[in-house]
């Protein structure tokens, strides 16, 4: 990631889930609220992004957009919003069966701890993020911003996940936890990732889930989306946040240890959240793992 400016990947999601609520056809995958708190932080973040948030409410827009995905990775915004409809729904139980903890690595303009906050007042939660994009955040966000959420700026690229810091805001090893590390994995180096599930396992009380995203590894070893273009991974280094770590389902199950693997979830399975989706295009690459301690 570049060092001084909030995460651009984290921007475009945000704003793909604005787009989504704003089309009658796919509207019911994102919460309304959802999309307000996404349109809140687009607003505070830049003239660009204030503009972006303006036309993806059009109409008029909407072809555009589909365009603008079909030549960058076909499917993507249904991919983005399922793949939080599925963690935000494995939260949610994890929430309701007696977790009282929610752990968000790499967290971005995600507005899903906001919301469980809403509806768990019995729970804490915190977001761990780049500095850069965390600030970003925290200027959108309204003061004073929930007591319940705690933010601590870390770039894990360069330094480890810091137990210590969490414990001092609040954190208890002995209460069950649901982490999430969605769409960041792929952006740390292999030891980095290893360091950090390690760290969260250490953290987490028995009965704790974890539910991370990864990027499966092509034949060709390849790290990158089924139908991504060139044009996509130009834009990716260009903006300083390349996919450097993707891994395989098999050896995933190693590298997750001590976390134990409950299952996956990918594009066909994403496809049965939504109804109506079964001729839709969903990116295909990116699968998510929920694993247990
Ligand atoms: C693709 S965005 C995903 C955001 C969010 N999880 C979501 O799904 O909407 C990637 C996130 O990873 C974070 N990230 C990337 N590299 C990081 C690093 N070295 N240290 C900490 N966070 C990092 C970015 O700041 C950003 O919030």
């Amino acid at each position: 990631m570049q060092n001084e400016q909030a995460s651009r990947t984290a921007l475009l999601i945000a704003t793909s889930l604005v787009l989504l609520r704003h089309d009658p056809k796919y509207s019911g995958l994102v919460s309304k609220t959802s999309a307000d708190l996404c349109a809140q932080m687009l607003k505070t973040c830049s003239l660009q992004a204030r503009l972006l948030l303006k036309v993806v409410q059009q109409g008029w827009f909407r072809p555009i957009a589909k365009l603008m995905e079909r030549v960058t990775i076909p499917g993507i915004f249904l991919h983005y919003a399922l793949r939080k409809k599925c963690i935000a729904t494995l939260a949610r139980s994890a929430l309701t069966n007696g977790a009282r903890q929610v752990v968000v690595v790499g967290a971005g303009f995600d507005p899903l701890s906001l919301e469980l906050q809403l509806d768990f007042p019995d729970a804490e939660f915190w977001e761990i993020d780049h500095p850069a994009t965390q600030r970003q955040k925290l200027r959108a966000l309204p003061q004073p911003c929930a007591e319940r959420l705690h933010f601590i700026g870390v770039d894990l690229n360069a330094t480890a996940l810091n137990g210590g810091a969490l414990i001092k805001s609040g954190f208890d090893s002995a209460k069950r936890t649901f982490c999430i590390a969605e769409g960041l994995l792929m952006y740390l180096e292999a030891d980095k990732v290893s360091s950090l599930m390690r760290t969260l396992n250490s953290l987490s009380a028995s009965g704790s889930e974890f539910a991370f995203t990864f990027m499966e590894k092509q034949n060709d070893s390849r790290i990158r989306f089924d139908s991504q273009s060139k044009l996509v991974d130009w834009w990716l280094r260009r903006r300083g946040e390349p996919f450097v770590w993707g891994t395989t389902r098999s050896e995933l199950a190693d590298l997750a240890r001590p976390w134990r693997v409950v299952r996956f979830f990918d594009h066909n399975d994403l496809r049965g959240l939504g109804s109506g989706l079964a001729d839709e295009l969903i990116a295909k690459g990116e699968v998510i793992c929920l694993a247990e301690i």
